[in-house]
């Protein structure tokens, strides 16, 4: 682990990093494929910053890489949405903490440990790969029957949800014929107009979970997919038991689709921005990957990570208090001015692939092997099957997502 004390910074009297005035955090992003403006006091060089929440509380963000990294490695952080003091960034979260459980993602080791074990084989790097044949026919048979009722398309509803939508379903086991229902809900929970609203997206989708996993257990053979697979360590000594299994069917159900979704839209959109990086990426398909890894970096649609300080840490010549939040913006961090030269140019030569996008640490995205499959065949296919597409209205007028949510296009209409 880095020496956190060594990340030295110039501070005010009180020992803390001096402020420019605490930016307010999240804020909207005035182009969607760069951190809002409003962030700029935050990338003046300063490793950690106060920044103020939607209910005037105080919290702190780290905008340097290397204090990223180390603090999203060290123990004395936690994700335990239930602590008091835990920043919630919008007040749709602000519900009573006891409902803010939330399996894997708000679980501290060990209990994440255990959680995380019982999922790795289908997230390997290997599952992946194995999995990509089937990846690309699904997103060739929703490009065909793009093609066929246009030009021109609403990208984000035709291809950029259907695409991870129908993977997680056939991975988990989940019937791709309810998507329409989860689809909604999982909208309502991460961008709902009130904490109301989210929590009972949440409750829908707890209910129709757990009759799933109900169904998957009065059946003598467990199916294949991940939820099955529960269903099976449900029943052995020491497996999961019904609340668990439905908690991590959520995560998996709403993490699996709703990210991806908004990296093809947003992503598709970025390209379209950039005719000259467009070309490059065509005339040289090998590029694909790299392209991948600079367009998660540059977009970081997760865009703040919440913890809260268990105990005082000293780091970067600053105290953080146990009990106080700190937050990480993926954005400002992936364009660290140290790590990445011209971080705000799209550059598909450079390495990027050690951006924080998928996080970092114990809570690194279980599903980054699976979303770089289907990014990879989901943007290599679009632009190989549509060398003609572009945007089908004026770019400045696209509708894209508030701050407070995971970053995308609302809308994506697209012709070729
Ligand atoms: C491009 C798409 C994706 C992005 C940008 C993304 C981003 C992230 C980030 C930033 C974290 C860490 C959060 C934190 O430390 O607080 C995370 C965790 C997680 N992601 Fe993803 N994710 C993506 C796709 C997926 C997919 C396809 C799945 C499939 C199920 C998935 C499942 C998860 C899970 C279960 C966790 C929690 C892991 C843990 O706590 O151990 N994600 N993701």
């Amino acid at each position: 682990m880095t020496d956190l004390t060594d990340l030295t910074v110039s501070t005010d009297t009180q020992g803390r990093a001096a402020p420019a005035g605490p930016v307010a955090f999240p804020q909207d992003r005035t182009c969607p494929y760069h951190p809002p403006a409003g962030y700029d006091p935050l990338r003046a060089g300063r490793p950690l910053s106060r920044v103020t929440l939607y209910d005037g509380r105080e919290v702190w963000l780290v905008s340097s890489h290397a204090v990223a990294r180390a603090l999203l490695t060290d123990p004395r952080l936690s994700s335990d949405r239930t602590r008091p003091g835990f920043p919630v960034s919008t007040p749709r979260f602000a519900t009573d903490p006891e409902r803010r459980r939330v399996a894997l993602l708000g679980l501290d080791d060990p209990e994440h440990k255990r959680q995380r074990r019982m999922l790795i084989p289908p997230f390997t790097v290997r599952h992946a790969s194995e999995l990509r044949p089937w990846i690309q026919r699904t997103v060739d048979d929703l490009l065909d029957a793009m093609i066929e009722q246009g030009p021109p398309a609403e990208l984000v509803s035709a291809f950029a949800l259907p695409v991870p939508s129908t993977v997680i379903c056939g991975l988990l086991g989940v019937p791709y014929a309810d998507h329409e229902f989860f689809e909604e809900q999982s909208r309502r929970l991460l961008r709902g107009p009130t904490a109301a609203d989210t929590e009972n997206a949440r409750v829908r989708l707890e209910e129709y979970l757990g009759g799933l996993v109900d169904e998957k257990a009065r059946r003598a053979e467990p199916g294949d997919g991940v939820l099955d697979d529960l269903v099976r360590r449900h029943r052995e000594e020491g497996g999961p038991d019904r609340e668990e299994m439905i908690s991590l069917a959520l995560i998996l159900l709403v993490a699996g689709h709703e990210t991806t979704a908004n990296m093809i839209s947003l992503g598709t959109y970025t390209l379209l921005r950039h005719p000259d990086r467009l070309a490059e990426l065509r005339a040289d398909p090998a590029l694909l990957s790299s392209a991948v890894e600079e367009l998660m970096r540059m977009l970081s649609i997760a865009d703040g990570l919440q913890r809260v300080a268990t105990e005082d840490m000293e780091v970067a010549g600053v105290t953080i208090r146990a009990g106080e939040g700190v937050l990480f913006s993926t954005s400002v961090i992936n364009r660290d001015a140290s790590v990445y030269d011209a971080p705000d140019s799209l550059d598909f030569h450079r390495p990027a692939r050690h951006h924080v996008a998928f996080g970092f640490g114990i809570h690194q995205c279980l599903g980054q092997n699976l979303a770089r499959a289907e990014l990879e065949i989901a943007l290599g296919t679009l632009l190989r099957r549509l060398p003609g597409l572009r945007l089908a209205a004026s770019a400045e007028k696209i509708p894209f997502k508030p701050g407070d949510t995971i970053q995308g296009m609302l809308e994506l209409p697209v012709t070729w």
